[in-house]
């Protein structure tokens, strides 16, 4: 028979106890969906498409295209080896599908509608299910219309945990995007700025943390965070900086690299993930900003580029802990043995065609012209990508890991590089199973779009190539 205003520390209301723990504010915290399954390896979830009325700038509502009712969808979180089981349906007007960006799944579940499954029309359904087969930060988005779908809210986090790893304190969960909107909130057109919108790659005029424009992180001095970081912006690089910090890099799209790394600033292509140890340095009470700072991706992407606030870091009032020490040694990668491995090389190219249309491809070839390349099941390849574009361009391969043949850099797994302009970037990798027709794209998604990807068949082996 309490009154309700006597419920509650007399001495703390509850908003102040909200704000004195660890981690995202409410507005920012990702959405956990309902696990339908009681069995502690599998998630099974049932996950809409449609669209949704988001407050993604305070005050004014944007109908997004959302999984789940959200910007981002609901962050997917589960243990390696587990299975996920995802119910899926269509109620976009448009069709949609969804792409396990970095997961090696089956064939047919990998999302890309004329290669490996229909289109979920509108009102149609699909049922995702596949066993998570390695630990790391992995993000899903549609693979059909994906720069205009993507750019409208289509993204969402997907953690693979692995419980063999060491403590490095609370895992925090860090989608970053950016969007294009007018002064109503509302999206521009997909395709505004035309030809030179798809030649740039679009870039939103507001950038989004977990859906929000700068929303607040609360740390304790002294007191690690695991910072699980995505890049699911459709053209923008990143590059993130926290003044007075250094951060540590543990590694990135396919969880630990060989050892971590103390740095300045993080940089992430558009596809790609970071796996941060975060050490909070100041003191408590102090807040810092995290920023985005301009990545030099080629013409006009730095010159008169100030740099954006993206978040808060509140450090809590509280006394400051020992820090746990993050192993330098993190895991062992055995370099892909490349001996006798055949090299393919594909060059980058954007050119008009002679009726002056802007036109991008691979080796010279328009996704839409190209015919798929092969690889037998058990092969090694090494893959050599050059760039003389005035572009850089964020390679993704769907389906297998690669490593980068470069002694400069520390070894790990990865599934998004970036190729700078006028660079070459060489890769092994080994299609050691799981047969079918697997994309490679850049994945500056206006630049997919217009044709720079290709297909890769792997074959059985004994299965002749098509001509
Ligand atoms: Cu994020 Cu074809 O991929
Ligand atoms: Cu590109």
């Amino acid at each position: 028979m309490a009154a309700s205003g006597a419920s509650g520390s007399p001495s703390m209301p509850p908003d102040t106890a909200t704000a004195l723990s660890e981690g995202w504010e409410q507005r920012a915290t990702p959405t956990i969906p309902v696990d339908l399954d009681p069995d502690p390896n599998v998630l099974e979830i049932e996950l809409e498409a449609r669209v949704a009325e988001v407050e993604l700038v305070a005050g004014t509502t944007t109908p997004a295209y959302t999984y789940g009712g959200s910007v981002p969808g609901p962050l997917l979180k589960a243990k390696v080896g587990d299975r996920l089981i995802v119910h899926f349906k269509n109620s976009l007007p448009d069709s949609t599908s969804i792409h396990w960006h970095g997961l090696r799944v089956p064939n047919d579940m990998d999302g890309v509608p004329g290669f490996t499954q229909d289109p979920v029309e509108p009102g149609g359904e699909f049922v995702y299910d596949f066993v998570l087969n390695d630990a790391g930060t992995f993000w899903y988005h549609p693979h059909i219309q994906s720069a205009a779908q993507v750019g409208w809210g289509m993204y969402g986090p997907l953690v693979v945990e692995d419980p063999s790893d060491p403590d490095l304190g609370e895992e925090i969960v860090v989608v970053l995007s950016d969007v294009s909107l007018d002064d109503a909130g509302q999206f521009v057109p997909a395709d505004v700025g035309g030809e030179f919108g798809d030649l740039f790659g679009r870039e939103g005029n507001v950038l989004l943390v977990n859906g929000q424009v700068m929303p607040r992180l609360h740390v304790q001095a002294g007191k690690r965070q695991r910072w699980r970081v995505i890049n699911a912006a459709r053209s923008r690089y990143y590059t993130v900086m926290l003044p007075n910090h250094t951060l540590t890099r543990l590694g990135g799209d396919a969880g630990f690299a060989e050892r971590s790394s103390e740095v300045d600033s993080v940089v992430l292509v558009p596809g790609e993930r970071a796996d941060i140890s975060f050490l909070p340095s100041s003191e408590p009470g102090a807040t810092d900003v995290m920023q985005w700072i301009a990545t030099d991706r080629g013409l006009g992407s730095t010159f008169n580029r100030p740099n954006v606030d993206m978040f808060e870091v509140a450090t809590l009032p509280h006394a400051r802990v020992e820090p746990a020490v993050v192993p330098h040694q993190l895991r062992e990668i055995a370099p892909i043995d490349t001996e006798g491995a055949p090299v393919f090389a594909f060059d980058l190219g954007m050119w008009t065609d002679e009726d002056g249309n802007a036109v991008m491809g691979i080796n010279g070839i328009p996704f839409q012209d190209a015919a798929p390349i092969h690889a037998t099941m058990g092969e090694t390849q090494i893959w050599r990508v050059t760039n003389e574009t005035d572009f850089a361009h964020p390679w993704h391969l769907h389906g297998y890991f690669f490593q980068v043949l470069d002694d400069a850099r520390i070894p790990e797994w990865k599934d998004t590089v970036d190729i700078p302009v006028g660079g070459e970037v060489r890769m092994a990798v080994h299609f050691g199973d799981r047969p079918g027709m697997w994309m490679y794209h850049c994945h500056i998604l206006d630049h997919a779009e217009a044709g720079m990807m290709g297909h890769l068949h792997v074959m059985e082996e004994g299965a002749a190539a098509e001509p």
